[in-house]
């Protein structure tokens, strides 16, 4: 199965919650998402059943990587029930999860029993007010760091994401390959995305893979990698002296939307061909309307048949602006 420019389809993004404990400057605002913002209602989220039908049916379809995201995932009661249910499908060789970790002491043992492997955490700054103050809830990044020492030695394999905003966090951008440099473990740059609705983007707001790259030359030696696979997101480069790896997310200043493969699917059951599109196509009413396996492959086959999007490849300031999106907490990233 093939799409408009000839993508496949390998990868599903599963969000399961709207909800965060986080209120990231870019993503949550507390000033938007306050008290009175109004989540989905737990009964219009889709059940693990449903999920894991929906996941199979993709799975026939090609996918062979899910991504668990949010929102912040680890809010959804007994994910590891789910991650139980999503690791037996056929086909389905890889899952991940995208979480801001401040969960992760509670769930990460549980979560590795019933089979997960592999985490992205997402942390944005190792100085202590900055980091409280980008993620809208005063936490410290101590916390994390904890918790990610935790999952690793349960035996996660880990990745952090940090995104990267210009008269933001940038002076963060060496302290954090030092610390993660040490650590062995991958750290993801990723440039600031115009997703959603409500974070004021603008070209000028983006730190370039370019200009990350220049930065951390000054101080390291780094070699290119080749991709693991066809149509991974992040171009990853590795330490001459040491095993780590660095990651870069270029969505902004090389777009890689000529080998997207990724569909999504919101914790309400609708079903996202982009990350910027603006309207999804309601999978939960055909699964709760009674609607047998082969029309509901008829009608995912015939959206990804008909899929075009490139969104970031088209991007402008216009479009950033214009363009009405889902947000980013919303569809998970
Ligand atoms: P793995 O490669 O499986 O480790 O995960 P990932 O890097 O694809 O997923 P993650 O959830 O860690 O996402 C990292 C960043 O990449 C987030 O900012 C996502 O929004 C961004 N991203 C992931 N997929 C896409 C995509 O298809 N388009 C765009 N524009 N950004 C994406
Ligand atoms: N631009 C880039 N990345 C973003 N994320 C959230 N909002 C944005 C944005 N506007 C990141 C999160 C998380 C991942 C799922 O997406 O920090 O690491
Ligand atoms: Fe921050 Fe992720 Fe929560 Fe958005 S969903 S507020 S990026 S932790
Ligand atoms: Fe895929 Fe849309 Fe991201 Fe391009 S912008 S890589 S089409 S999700």
């Amino acid at each position: 199965m093939r799409d408009q420019l000839r993508r496949p389809i390998r990868d599903l993004r599963i969000s399961v919650t709207d909800r965060c404990n986080f209120r990231c400057t870019y993503c949550m605002p507390k000033e938007i998402f306050g008290h009175d913002f109004m989540f989905l209602p737990k009964n219009e989220l889709l059940t693990f059943e449903e999920i894991c039908r929906v996941a199979q049916l993709f799975a026939s379809l090609g996918v062979k990587k899910i991504r668990l995201t949010g929102g912040e995932p680890l809010l959804r009661s007994d994910l590891p029930v789910l991650v139980e249910m999503l690791v037996h499908i056929d086909g389905i060789e890889d899952i991940g999860l995208t979480t801001n970790g401040l969960l992760l002491k509670q769930y990460a043992q549980q979560l590795y029993d019933k089979g997960l492997r592999r985490l992205n955490i997402s942390l944005d700054a190792l100085d202590p007010d900055l980091f409280a103050h980008m993620n809208g809830r005063g936490i410290k990044p101590a916390a994390i760091l904890e918790n990610i020492e935790h999952a690793r030695k349960i035996g996660f394999k880990i990745k952090v994401n940090m995104v990267v905003q210009k008269g933001v966090n940038e002076q963060e951008i060496l302290p954090m390959a030092a610390y993660f440099k040490e650590q062995g473990i991958t750290l993801c740059f990723i440039e600031f995305m115009d997703v959603g609705n409500d974070n004021d983007w603008s070209f000028e707001r983006v730190v370039t893979k370019k200009e990350i790259y220049e930065r951390l030359c000054a101080t390291y030696e780094l070699e290119p990698l080749e991709p693991h696979y066809y149509g991974e997101v992040a171009q990853r480069y590795r330490y001459t002296d040491c095993k780590a790896e660095i990651g870069f997310i270029t969505s902004v200043s090389e777009s890689f939307c000529s080998t997207c493969t990724r569909a999504r699917l919101s914790s309400e059951g609708k079903f996202y061909t982009c990350l910027f599109a603006s309207q999804g196509f309601d999978l939960r009413e055909l699964i709760r309307g009674g609607v047998a396996d082969h029309e509901i492959l008829a009608a995912i086959r015939g959206l990804w048949e008909k899929r075009n999007d490139r969104y970031s490849d088209e991007r402008t300031e216009q479009t950033a602006i214009q363009r009405k999106k889902i947000n980013m907490s919303y569809i998970g990233g």
